[in-house]
């Protein structure tokens, strides 16, 4: 059982901080709780006070009654200094609800409150559960200001979707369940948290194994991209034959989405440029959506200039109708139509020619049959790339629109075959990739 601190900031989701502490009082946990002064609007101190059985300090100048004590352990005998006591007595320090401020706050370091100073004066784990409005969770300021908390050492455990506070709302953004922070929160304790959650090594990677939700940051997750900029394209472009009609794909973007969840639980700061993707945000990524294929070179385009690891798994139109109509075509009075079709630009190409050093480029490719590691090695060389991810489409059961996924990565150093799993860990395996590549 462990001493648990708990920071509690201001934000609706505060009384979800209620649920966690009885659950963990319950399961044998000593809990003491500070909070903001905003916090107290949503959930009075005298709530958590008897839960916890004892006093809650939001003050860092306020004496703390217990000294710094956890409940059921013994006072000392000198008054303490109430925020660098309480973090020195605790196993962990969980921050719930973190809203968009407090985040921010932290990130950069201010000391303006006891929750704050704590996190400044801890050196047990700290675990921060964001809760904030979709939008605010996706702004790149907040995007920044998580990936610095993790760079910094704190485990975040992502929001989750569905609805928000907000009427009509919903999207990412809603704190962890109460049960979800716990099971965090014991798995950091019990040192079972890393591992147990997604595999990252490519050699682990193997059928039927477990696979983590998309977007699940698993507490402990190394944060071995932190500080990296990762690009990834994902889905199908659209390519329009009228005002209803286009030429398209299967793609359903879940490879991409997969590799971009991925890369932003494992610190990296994430832009995916999505064409026509109907699943749910990727947690932690700025998300660009996108139609056609000159619509998604024009974004990737943009976004490439600070990119250090572009990962290009979007299936992009290879042709695009030269004429399209404005209008709806008319079957009346036709017997048949052609279509004439010109090359749209590879973007990959375009890109690889203006990459800088430093930079990672990964494509993929969709290949049919034996040739298929032949076709991608031809691939590597002539649009210069540092990976291609090659998914054998003759296969059932997995690459498009599937969840799980087997491919073979093809890099200048030889070929590795990755067998059949959850896309997720297929992700990981490409991640591992880039940074072998990257010497790191
Ligand atoms: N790609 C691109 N722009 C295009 C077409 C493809 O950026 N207009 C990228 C894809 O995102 C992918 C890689 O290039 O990363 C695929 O290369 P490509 O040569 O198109 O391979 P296949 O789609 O497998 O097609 P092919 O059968 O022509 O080899």
């Amino acid at each position: 059982m462990a001493r648990l601190l708990l920071g509690v900031t201001g934000g609706i989701a505060a009384y979800k901080s209620i649920l966690f502490v009885r659950l963990a009082t319950k399961a044998g946990h000593q809990v003491r709780v500070v909070q903001t002064e905003t916090s107290q609007r949503f959930v009075a101190p005298e709530t958590f006070r008897a839960i916890t059985g004892a006093p809650v300090l939001t003050d860092e100048f306020e004496p703390d009654p217990m000294r710094g004590a956890f409940p059921g352990d013994p006072q000392p005998t000198h008054a303490a200094i109430s925020h660098l006591a309480l973090v020195e007595n605790a196993d962990a320090y969980v921050i719930a609800p973190a809203t968009a401020n407090a985040i921010a706050g932290l990130a950069t370091g201010r000391a303006d409150s006891l929750v704050a100073s704590a996190y400044l004066a801890a050196d047990c784990p700290v675990l921060v559960a964001p809760a904030m409005n979709h939008r605010m969770w996706h702004h790149p300021a907040t995007l920044r200001n998580v990936a610095r908390l993790r760079e910094d050492g704190a485990i975040v455990v992502d929001p989750g979707s569905g609805a928000l506070a907000s009427k009509g709302e919903h999207g990412d953004g809603r704190v962890a369940e109460p049960e979800e922070l716990l099971a965090a929160v014991e798995a950091v304790l019990s040192g079972t948290a890393p591992s147990a959650a997604v595999p990252t090594g490519p050699l682990e990677l193997g059928p039927g194994g477990a696979s983590p939700s998309e977007g699940s940051l698993a507490p402990g997750t190394p944060q071995d991209l932190a500080g990296l900029h990762v690009l990834v394209s994902a889905g199908g472009t659209r390519e329009p034959i009228d005002a209803v009609r286009f030429v398209g794909n299967r793609s359903s973007g879940r490879m991409g989405y997969a590799v971009a969840a991925r890369a932003a639980a494992r610190g990296a700061r994430v832009t995916v440029v999505a064409a026509n993707v109907g699943l749910p945000d990727p947690a932690g990524c700025t998300v660009v959506p996108v139609a056609t294929a000159e619509e998604l070179r024009a974004a990737c385009a943009e976004a490439f200039g600070s990119t250090d690891v572009l990962v290009m798994a979007a299936a992009v139109a290879d042709f695009r109708p030269v004429d399209p109509e404005a209008g709806k075509i008319k079957k009346q009075g036709r017997t048949g139509m052609t279509i004439e079709l010109e090359a749209t630009v590879d973007v990959l190409l375009e890109l690889s020619a203006r990459r800088r050093p430093g930079q990672t480029l990964v494509g993929f490719a969709a290949e049919h049959g034996d040739q298929a590691v032949a076709h991608a090695r031809e691939k590597l060389t002539r649009k210069g790339l540092d990976a291609v991810v090659v998914n054998d489409v003759s296969q059932p059961g997995i690459a498009f629109d599937a969840t799980d996924n087997a491919v073979t990565i093809v890099t200048a150093g030889g070929d590795r075959a990755v067998a059949r799993a959850a896309k997720e860990r297929i992700a990981d395996a490409i991640l591992d990739d880039v940074l072998v590549s990257r010497g790191g």
